[in-house]
């Protein structure tokens, strides 16, 4: 499979956010990253319900919803009626983290796990073969446009080793600080989905870099 591209709506237009949407539907775009803050599990709030639904009717895209919440079960048909097609959660936000996969999965969706920078790939032992998909994250969760943690390359290492020992399907994305000068080296150590934010929307020509990072 080749790689898939998930740019970040975070780093997007909001006084214009028709214009990037359609640029994205146009573009090589697989999917729309969504990424929801609160302000409490991350030290920053980005938005939530009402402009998640104005995106989903006009995207032609799959809505990949990163969840950056505490308490994510109390909210997961809530996302499923905004319109979210992958729902990932973060394992360091969650107690039982196969009741909240299951309650993912029983709502329609595919669900993905996500590591902060210092949360060990080992944690995912027990749940990997219930996922659809483990979201590494590159940076530390709750801003755009912060530097690549370079760890990041080893983390996906293991993760696929672990994909691949234990007869797993889930696919590995990276979120943080993605560029066009890393993303050729976290696809050779095994991911499967990368999100870019900044790299793609203050670049020159945001569907060009997209297309850019598709070809690698
Ligand atoms: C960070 C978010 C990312 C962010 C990526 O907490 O989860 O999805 O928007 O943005 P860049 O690519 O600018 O690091
Ligand atoms: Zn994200």
């Amino acid at each position: 499979m080749s790689h898939l591209i998930a740019p970040s709506l975070l780093a997007a237009d909001f006084s214009n956010l028709i214009k990037d949407i359609e640029m994205l539907n146009q573009s090589d775009a697989d999917w729309f990253h969504i990424d929801i803050m609160d302000g409490v599990f991350v030290p920053n709030i980005s938005f939530g319900f009402p402009v998640m639904e104005a995106i989903n009717r006009h995207t032609l895209k799959p809505m990949d919803v990163h969840l950056m919440i505490v308490d994510p079960d109390r909210y997961i048909s809530n996302f499923k009626k905004a319109g979210a097609n992958i729902l990932t959660v973060h394992l360091e936000a969650c107690n039982h983290l196969h009741r909240t996969i299951q309650a993912i999965k029983a709502e329609g969706m595919s669900a993905g796990v996500s590591l902060n920078p210092h949360s060990a790939v080992n944690d995912l032992e027990d749940i990997i073969t219930d996922i659809d998909l483990v979201l590494i994250m590159s940076v530390n969760p709750g801003y755009g446009g912060q530097s690549f943690i370079e760890n990041t390359y080893r983390k996906v290492e293991r993760t696929k080793t672990l994909i691949e020992r234990t007869g797993s399907k889930a696919k590995i994305e990276v979120d943080g600080g993605v560029t066009l000068k890393n993303a050729g080296k976290l696809i050779d150590a095994g991911a499967d989905v990368l999100v870019a934010g900044s790299s793609i929307f203050k670049s020159e020509d945001p569907a060009e870099t997209i297309t850019q990072l598709k070809n690698l």
